[in-house]
């Protein structure tokens, strides 16, 4: 019997699968029988989340240091993974960063090239890179991007995280129109607030917590595995059909 989001066998490359909503992903498709690298910054750490899925899951799983800020080296660390394991099915682009909160009006171009280059403009190299080598092979895949509610609402002093989550949804959907033909699909998962590292500053400030939980239907964070399984089943050929989207995770943030 056909399984559901099966993704036995598959190679799928996490760009920041080392913390948080990256290493929960790689962890679910390890899980489930998939053959999975993980990028972080820090070449140890990356070797660290490698090792301890492979224990856990019996699964080969490879960790490769990258910046995303770093074209040249997201090329190669995609073309890279992708000829060692003789094809690449999935490429989950999750790297993501939101130093800032505060009102559009104060926000410096330092930060804004910043959030833009690591949000939205490494998703690009990424999964350009990806395509590219799928084409010359003449062989389907899968990207699904990491955005947010930020990739479909507003949201109040994060005007550079919300340019680039909303801006990457946006190039996911033409990504899915121009390659659809070479049977390459293109999705957006758009998680709400995530108890993770990047929120632990909204997280300790019970003002703030409060704040964002209220604005929850379901008056909560997610936790990072919540996120998991619909990039699992994006990325499995359960979703064949399915390419342009916007998936919102996000205990009905985006409902009102
Ligand atoms: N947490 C939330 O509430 C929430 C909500 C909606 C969407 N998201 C999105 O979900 C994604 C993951 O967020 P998270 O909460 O799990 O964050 P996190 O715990 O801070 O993890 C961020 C990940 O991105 C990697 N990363 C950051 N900058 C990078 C760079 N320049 N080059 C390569 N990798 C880089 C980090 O790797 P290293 O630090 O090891 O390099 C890490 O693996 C992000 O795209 C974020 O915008 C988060």
């Amino acid at each position: 019997m056909a399984v559901v989001g099966d993704v036995r066998g598959k190679a799928v490359l996490v760009v920041g699968g080392t913390r948080g909503i990256g290493r929960a992903i790689a962890e679910r498709f390890a899980e489930h029988g998939a053959e999975v690298g993980v990028t972080g910054r820090n070449a140890e750490q990356a070797s660290e989340v490698a090792d301890s899925l492979t224990e856990a899951y019996g699964q080969p799983v490879s960790g490769h240091a990258l910046d995303v800020a770093d074209r040249a080296l997201v090329r190669e660390v995609v073309e890279e993974f992708e000829s060692r394991r003789g094809g690449l099915d999935a490429l989950v682009y999750n790297a993501g960063i939101s130093p800032s909160f505060t009102s559009a009006e104060k926000v410096d171009d330092e930060t804004w090239d910043a959030i833009i280059a690591t949000n939205l403009t490494g998703g690009f190299v990424a999964a350009q890179a990806f395509a590219r080598r799928l084409i010359d092979g003449d062989r389907p895949g899968s990207v699904v991007f990491i955005g947010s509610v930020d990739s479909v609402v507003g949201d109040p002093r994060l005007v550079a995280y919300t340019a680039s989550k909303s801006g990457m949804a946006g190039m996911a959907r033409t990504m899915a129109v121009d390659w659809a033909r070479y049977g390459i699909r293109v999705n957006t998962v758009a998680p709400g607030y995530v108890a993770t590292d990047l929120t632990a500053g909204l997280q300790q400030n019970e003002k703030l917590r409060q704040a964002i939980t209220d604005r929850t239907p379901m008056k909560r964070l997610a936790e990072p595995k919540e996120i998991s399984d619909v990039v699992v089943f994006l990325a499995s050929d359960s979703s064949t059909f399915i390419t342009g989207a916007v998936y919102p995770v996000d205990g009905g943030w985006t409902a009102w």
